[in-house]
Formats: structure tokens, sequence, C-alpha cells
């Protein structure tokens, strides 16, 4: 069932009306954030969750949730499994105290192989709901399995599935995603006996632990970016030429992957890159360098990134 404007008895012209005669002032954010362009999902404000979304009674999506009080928040929207889609470690033990389980079924920017389909149905058709489904940031592979979901669990077709994606903000730079959503078929009966039991954490490969520290690292250096190249604010514990020493030495630590020996010289190529771009990063930010060159740095930082996802991860 969509509850984009229904839940609230009100079709969209009777929302347009409420807001112009002001009878929803002091419920602002209630309001959908986006009305003329947001059909299938209600963004909703989460405490501690980005790119919130109720996306039917049933199904919430978002980013991971970033602390204690953003569990407290799920628990009270009667939120009772957790499906987190990404590579990163849960917080398994914050969910229980909130009484909420968590099932970890890590998807890559490529796509969701089968036997992810059928797992994430399984979890929809057999785990007490309302489910929150979640990846790093909420935007791509969360909405991507909120978009299997709700096929298999709420009879969505492969268009609204499509849409809701697009609304939540997944970039058509992963057309995996997208051909994932669209090719979906409900499993048979026999599909979902034979999957095994639904882990609350699935060990991801070396590859995707490497990346996830490297992201973790990358992140802080962001807010630093922000902070004009400073500790972020309430973040004492973040230096930034620390963190950039740690992305230079993690990505030094990925080219001895036995994954990595395997992979084409291109690839090692853009990780030498990548790898570079870090190693001057953090010898600017030990010299406290201008801010100008230090953002220009991180630029090709991220780009070097992005470099290699283009070819290597997001078909
Ligand atoms: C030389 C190639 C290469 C470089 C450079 C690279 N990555 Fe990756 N990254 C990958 C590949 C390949 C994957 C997909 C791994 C998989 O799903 O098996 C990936 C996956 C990821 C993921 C997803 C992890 C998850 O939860 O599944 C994040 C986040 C990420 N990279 C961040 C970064 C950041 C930030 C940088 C730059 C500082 C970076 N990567 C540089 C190749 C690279």
């Amino acid at each position: 069932m969509n509850l984009s404007f229904r839940n609230r008895g009100l079709n969209p012209l009777g929302w347009a009306l409420a807001v112009a005669l002001g009878l929803a002032a002091g419920k602002a954010a209630d309001v959908p954030l986006k009305t003329s362009t947001n059909t299938v999902a209600k963004p909703v404000e989460l405490a501690g969750v980005h790119n919130a979304f109720q996306v039917t009674e049933r199904i919430y999506s978002g980013s991971q949730p970033e602390d204690e009080a953003a569990f407290a928040a799920l628990a009270k929207l009667g939120v009772k499994t957790i499906v987190s889609v990404d590579g990163g470690k849960p917080d398994v033990e914050t969910a229980r105290k909130h009484g909420i389980r968590y099932i970890h079924l890590p998807i890559g920017y490529d796509g969701v192989p089968t036997n992810r389909v059928i797992e994430l149905a399984k979890a929809a058709l057999t785990q007490p709901g309302p489910f929150f489904v979640h990846c790093h940031h909420g935007l791509h592979r969360g909405p991507a399995a909120v978009a299997i979901i709700c096929q298999a669990l709420e009879g969505w077709s492969a268009r609204k599935a499509e849409a809701w994606m697009r609304e939540a903000g997944t970039s058509p730079d992963y057309p995996g995603l997208f051909r994932s959503a669209r090719e979906f078929k409900q499993p048979t009966q026999e599909q979902l006996a034979a999957t095994g039991p639904l882990p609350e954490f699935t060990q991801p490969s070396s590859l995707v632990e490497a990346m996830v520290t490297i992201d973790e690292h990358f992140s802080r250096l962001k807010l630093s970016q922000q902070a004009g190249w400073k500790s972020p604010p309430g973040h004492a514990d973040i230096s930034p030429p620390h963190e950039a020493t740690m992305l230079w030495e993690q990505l030094r630590e990925m080219a001895r992957l036995p994954d990595t020996a395997q992979r084409p010289e291109d690839y090692r190529a853009k990780l030498a890159d990548s790898e570079q771009t870090a190693d001057a990063l953090r010898r600017l930010l030990r010299e406290s360098a201008d801010p100008a060159l230090l953002d220009a740095t991180f630029k090709r930082a991220a780009q070097s990134c992005s470099a290699c996802h283009r070819s290597y991860r997001n078909q």
C-alpha cells in the first residue's frame, strides 16, 4: 500500500488546500518535502538517519543509523527488523538493546545477484516488520534493496520500483541496481525454502573490508575540509594529517591484497594513482599547506576513487 498522501485521509489536492489554508502549520516536518515530485514515498525526519523515507506502511529506507538516538527513533516507529545491505559491520548490539534485530545482506553497486534477491525477499516475507532498510548513505544500494522488497512483499510493479529509486536519489551511474529492480522475479517457495538462515553479520571480502575502512578515513577528511582543514567541531579526536596518513596506508595495504594481484594492470595503475594522491595530501596537511591547495588535492583524491569505481565497481 502506498501511504504517501492517503495515510492522513487527504489526497494531493486536499494537502495543497490544507497547506494553503495553513491547517498544516506547526506540523511542517510531517508535510512531504517534495510534494510535486514525490509520488511513491514520503520523506520523513528521523534523528541520526539521513535520506529517510517511509516507503510503505511497513517499509522505511535511509542511511546507516548514526548513533543510539537513531536506533531509539526507529524503535519508536515500531521497527522490528533492520536490513543492512552495505559492507559495514552492523551495530547489532545497540539495535538489540532497542528490541530490533539486524539482518545483514550486503550487495555491490553493480546489481543484486539472484541469491541476494531471494534472501531479501525471504527476510521481508518471514521476519517481523516494520522494516528499516539501509546502506551507508541511503541513496543507492538501500533503495535498490527496498525496490526488491516492495515487489516481493507489497506487490509493486517493476515500474513503481524504479520510480521509487529515482525518487530516493539513486544515481543513473549504477545501471545494475536499476536492472535488478526491473528484472525482479518473485522467488518460488522452493527457492525460499532452500535459502539458509538470515545472518546478523556477513563477513565481507577483504576488498570490501578495505574499502569500508578507506571510506571512513575519507569521510573524516571531508568533515575536516568543511572545518577549514581543522578538527571538525565536536570531533577533537579527528586529526586531518593522521586521517590522510591512514588513508594512504590503507590504499597501500589494498595494493598487497591477493584480489589486487588478480586484477588488470589498469586497475593497479588506478590504485597507484589514488595512493599517490593520498600521499600528497598527507604531506601537505603535515606542512599545514594553503587550504586552496589542500582543497585541490582532496578533489583529485576523490576523482581517483571515482575513476576506479567507474571502471570496476559500478556496472
Ligand atoms: C583501484 C580501484 C579502487 C580505488 C582507487 C578505490 N576503490 Fe572503492 N571500491 C573498488 C571496488 C572494486 C569496489 C567494489 C568491491 C566489491 O563490492 O566487491 C569498491 C567499493 C567501495 C565502497 C563500497 C563498500 C561496501 O560497503 O560495499 C566504498 C564506500 C568505496 N569503495 C570507497 C572508496 C573511496 C572513498 C576511495 C578513494 C579514497 C576508493 N573507494 C578508491 C575499487 C576502488
